[in-house]
């Protein structure tokens, strides 16, 4: 059996994520693939009830980032590396790169304490450095004041997307830096065009890494 493939998803709160995350699971599917989709923090009973609690309740910055990586451990051990096992895709809504741009870019938590929980949580036995990571990531990028306004005529906002501009500005800073750090892994779309546009963008892409 061959293992599935691992693609997560960003984006500042805004980017309008959902749309291609629709899109690409329509693309797999046409391709015959099998997907997984799923999302953090969530993707099984008890990531979603810390998903509530994460978008709902103030808490302590390490709290905040200890329970992210808690559902994800959850996640990955009950859901992501069964599936990759069986050779699906799985196609996930964030991953750790949200915990880099809006705990660490957003809040402050230091790269060190990101580090810790990351190797914990996604570190492989054996590697001192190898970390079960996505085979794929997209970021989603909009400028600021276009995902302001897409926000400001959302519904109900949740605890993220309350934040003051200048934060959503470090977490897409943070973002960028990541995405300039991993350049295999991650690509950087341009969401600031039409749909058209960007799911040209998107088929290329694919069409590529499906190669
Ligand atoms: P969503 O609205 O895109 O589903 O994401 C929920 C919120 O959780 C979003 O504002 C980003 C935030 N988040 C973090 O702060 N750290 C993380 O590690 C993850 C996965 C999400």
């Amino acid at each position: 059996m061959q293992r599935g493939r691992f693609i997560s998803v960003e984006g500042i709160d805004g980017a309008g994520k959902s749309t291609h995350l629709a899109w690409l699971v329509d693309y797999m599917q046409r391709r015959q693939l099998q997907v997984r989709q799923s999302r953090e923090p969530g993707g099984t009973p008890l990531g979603e009830k810390l998903r509530a609690l994460l978008l709902n309740d103030e808490m302590h910055l390490e709290t905040e980032a200890l329970l992210m990586f808690a559902a994800r451990n959850e996640h990955l051990q009950q859901v992501i590396l069964p599936a990759l096992t069986a050779g699906e895709w799985v196609l996930c809504d964030r991953f750790s790169d949200a915990t880099y741009a809006y705990q660490c870019g957003g809040r402050g938590l230091s790269i060190e304490r990101f580090m810790q929980l990351e190797q914990w949580v996604q570190g492989r036995d054996g590697g001192a450095t190898a970390l079960i990571e996505p085979d794929l990531t997209l970021i989603f990028d909009v400028p600021l004041d276009v995902s302001q306004a897409r926000m400001a005529n959302s519904r109900v906002l949740d605890r993220f997307e309350r934040e003051q501009a200048d934060f959503h500005a470090k977490v897409r800073a943070a973002y960028l830096q990541r995405a300039a750090e991993h350049p295999q892994r991650i690509r950087v779309i341009n969401a600031n065009r039409s749909i058209e546009a960007i799911q040209t963008e998107l088929a290329q892409l694919m069409d590529g890494f499906l190669a």
